[in-house]
């Protein structure tokens, strides 16, 4: 499949809203209890990402086909230093999905890979990034591009 990997513009909303509220509703069914799902989710990833596009620090990556259809999205910002995590200042990357239709054809590796190079050119050190630890194959993507696995996420309920 070719795609073009561009950034973001405000007519690619309404498409990687919907991209994104499937993120969220994936993570949700694995663990509902740890992972939000305020309905509805497109609306409000429309909005929020409408003001993300407007902001120095963040960056919204679109993956093109030929015929124009967005077949996927990567997000990322800039991040300032997080003592609560002892993390300095760095690249977050908070998103990225692909359509079902547009897998295994290397569109989240060139996502992933222009993400790391923009939040570079922002001053970005290093990129970061989480995962849930049952996405094996976002770990794969991950590890093939350089990423290390450095910390481990643990929840507990309140009893
Ligand atoms: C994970 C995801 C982004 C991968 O997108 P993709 O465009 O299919 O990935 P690519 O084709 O760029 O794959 C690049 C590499 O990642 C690994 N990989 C990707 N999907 C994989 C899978 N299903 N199983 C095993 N490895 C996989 C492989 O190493 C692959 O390289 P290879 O094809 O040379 O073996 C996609 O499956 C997706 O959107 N999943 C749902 C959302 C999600 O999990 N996002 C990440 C949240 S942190």
């Amino acid at each position: 499949m070719n795609v073009t990997i561009r950034p973001a513009t405000k007519g690619d909303l309404p498409a990687i809203a919907k991209l994104a509220a499937n993120l969220v509703r994936e993570h949700h069914a694995t663990d509902a209890k740890r992972f939000l799902l305020v309905e509805p989710v497109e609306n409000g990833y429309t909005w929020f990402f409408s003001r993300e596009l407007e902001a120095k620090d963040a960056v919204i990556l679109a993956a093109v086909t030929d015929d124009d259809r967005v077949v996927g999205y990567c997000y990322g910002r800039l991040e300032e230093r997080d003592w609560n995590a002892l993390l300095d200042a760095h690249g977050g990357l908070h998103d990225v999905y692909v359509d079902a239709s547009a897998r295994r054809s290397h569109v989240a590796e060139k996502l992933v890979g222009a993400m790391c190079d923009r939040l570079k050119d922002l001053g970005a050190p290093r990129t970061v990034l989480m995962t849930m630890t049952s996405n094996v194959a976002a770990q794969k993507l991950f590890a093939k591009l350089g990423f290390r696995t450095t910390m481990l996420e643990m929840t507990r309920e309140s009893t």
